[in-house]
């Protein structure tokens, strides 16, 4: 199969292509976007280079989060997944470098959920070991940032929630702890749980809205929109891992 619409059933489409390039996004057509872009550690992607420099991958971030930014609808919602820190090749605050650089592109903030992975190690050196001369110190969490558009009050779309009344009163306490995915098991080398766009999906918007996520990878974000019965776009530049996420909505197909 060639770039483009690599896969399309009557509510998911799985677009190969780079995000920069594609003319298959509706303009103002999405409700809610729901991603985990390249983190930028030098994570061995097919396709995409993750060894950019710091002030690179600011700008790449920005002229990414612009396009998205067009794409949602006036009450659309924004869910970034990202690191909190970065301390490989240099000390950043990625989370607060971006959260910047989305309010630059023209949304507005509303929260951070701070995920804390329990079994994740970050950390890549201890800097020097029990002394007070350069400690390193990296927390062992990711956050997602929520943002929107123009107004947080969403009045667009069917009005239909079907979040349980423990799911709200859970996932609106802003510490989710769950664990990260196995690489292996998904054959993609930077995977997010299904658990964590399909709680965005269910706190933030509602049953039959699309959602999109630009970085699809592995299509974990499509995967959750079958769960949850809403419509989905993942754009992805590597064929390969395209195909892997075929494979993952077939299988969930299956499992219905
Ligand atoms: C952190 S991974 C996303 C993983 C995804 N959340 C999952 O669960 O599998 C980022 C993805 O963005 C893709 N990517 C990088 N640059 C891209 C671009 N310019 N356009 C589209 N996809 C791109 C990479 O190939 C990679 O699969």
């Amino acid at each position: 199969m060639g770039r483009g619409t690599f896969f399309t059933t009557e509510h998911l489409a799985i677009i190969n292509e780079d995000i920069f390039s594609t003319r298959r996004i509706p303009a103002h057509g999405i409700d809610l976007v729901v991603t985990s872009p390249p983190y930028n550690v030098d994570i061995k992607y097919n396709s995409h280079d993750d060894r950019l420099t710091y002030a690179e991958y600011l700008g790449f971030s920005k002229r990414w989060m612009k396009r998205c930014y067009r794409w949602l609808r006036d009450d659309g919602r924004f869910c970034l997944n990202i690191p909190l820190d970065k301390n490989k090749n240099g000390q950043q605050s990625v989370g607060a470098d971006l959260t910047t650089i989305a309010k630059e592109c023209g949304f507005s903030y509303h929260s951070t959920i701070v995920w804390n992975e329990g079994n994740i190690s970050r950390r890549t050196a201890w800097g020097s070991w029990a002394s007070a001369s350069a400690p390193y110190v990296i927390a062992p969490v990711e956050l997602i940032v929520v943002l929107y558009r123009n107004s947080w009050k969403k009045t667009s779309g069917s009005r239909q929630s079907d979040i349980s009344k423990q799911e709200f009163m859970d996932w609106t306490n802003g510490l989710w702890t769950f664990s990260g995915e196995r690489k292996t098991r998904i054959g993609h080398p930077a995977p997010f749980p299904v658990e964590l766009p399909l709680r965005c999906m269910k706190l933030f918007s509602f049953v039959g809205d699309t959602v999109l996520d630009p970085f699809m990878g592995s299509g974990s974000t499509l995967v959750a929109a079958l769960r949850c019965n809403r419509k989905a776009l993942g754009i992805e530049i590597d064929p390969h891992y395209c195909e892997i996420a075929m494979q993952r909505i077939a299988d969930e197909g299956r499992r219905e």
